[in-house]
């Protein structure tokens, strides 16, 4: 086998990895302790509880398919600094993972049962914006990333006044999401046409709505 396969190969293989561990609860690593460390959790009652726990579920589901996006990227993308680029905002993007899934335990709720569906359907687009080309790639990111900054915004309105824990964990996951974007479109990214931007729209929809219930 030559040197490219054997490197594809092992892509594949660490993708297959990944996926396991995206969807598999707790084998994941965070590398920078949960901003909610150290701040006390406060008192919900049932109906606020039911609510961040939809929230705190959508924003773990937009993590998963974070995590496949940015691997089917990482497996097509022809640059290798773009390769990295993505590796990396991945690795940022299992630490919102894991402090999602410890907020929604501490909720006493679950990650959204459809996380594998959405998991392979942003892997393939993923894939296919790599296999179109590294400026597609990179514009797929930033404006997936201003997509998910939209929603955080409107959940960090939508959190109980003193839901700090909560609070803290999307405020540090919009900076994060900002810089992604930001970096993707200084990488050469190209700025999708507002109606491109308005089906990513739509899509994004359907996801928020059902891991908010199911
Ligand atoms: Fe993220
Ligand atoms: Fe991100």
């Amino acid at each position: 086998m030559s040197q490219r396969q054997l490197s594809f190969v092992d892509r594949l293989l660490g993708e297959a990895d990944t996926v396991l561990r995206t969807l598999n609860s707790r084998s994941n690593h965070a590398t920078r302790p949960s901003p909610a460390e150290g701040h006390e959790d406060t008192e919900l009652d049932e109906q606020q509880r039911r609510h961040v726990s939809g929230l705190m579920r959508v924003n773990h589901t937009g993590e998963v398919c974070a995590q496949a996006l940015y691997q089917g990227q990482a497996l097509t993308a022809r640059l290798p600094t773009v390769r990295k680029e993505m590796e990396q905002a991945a690795r940022e993007e299992v630490d919102h993972l894991v402090w999602c899934e410890q907020r929604l335990q501490e909720l006493d709720s679950k990650p959204s049962l459809l996380n594998p569906l959405w998991y392979g359907t942003s892997f393939l687009l993923g894939a296919a914006a790599g296999v179109i080309g590294d400026e597609v790639s990179l514009g797929f990111v930033a404006a997936t990333e201003e997509r998910v900054c939209g929603h955080l915004r409107d959940h960090l309105k939508q959190l109980p006044t003193d839901d700090n824990r909560s609070r803290l964990i999307l405020q540090e996951m919009l900076e994060d999401e900002e810089r992604h974007g930001h970096n993707a479109l200084e990488a050469g990214g190209v700025d999708f046409p507002t109606p491109v931007k308005d089906a990513m729209t739509a899509v994004s929809k359907v996801m928020t709505t059902s891991s908010y219930w199911v």
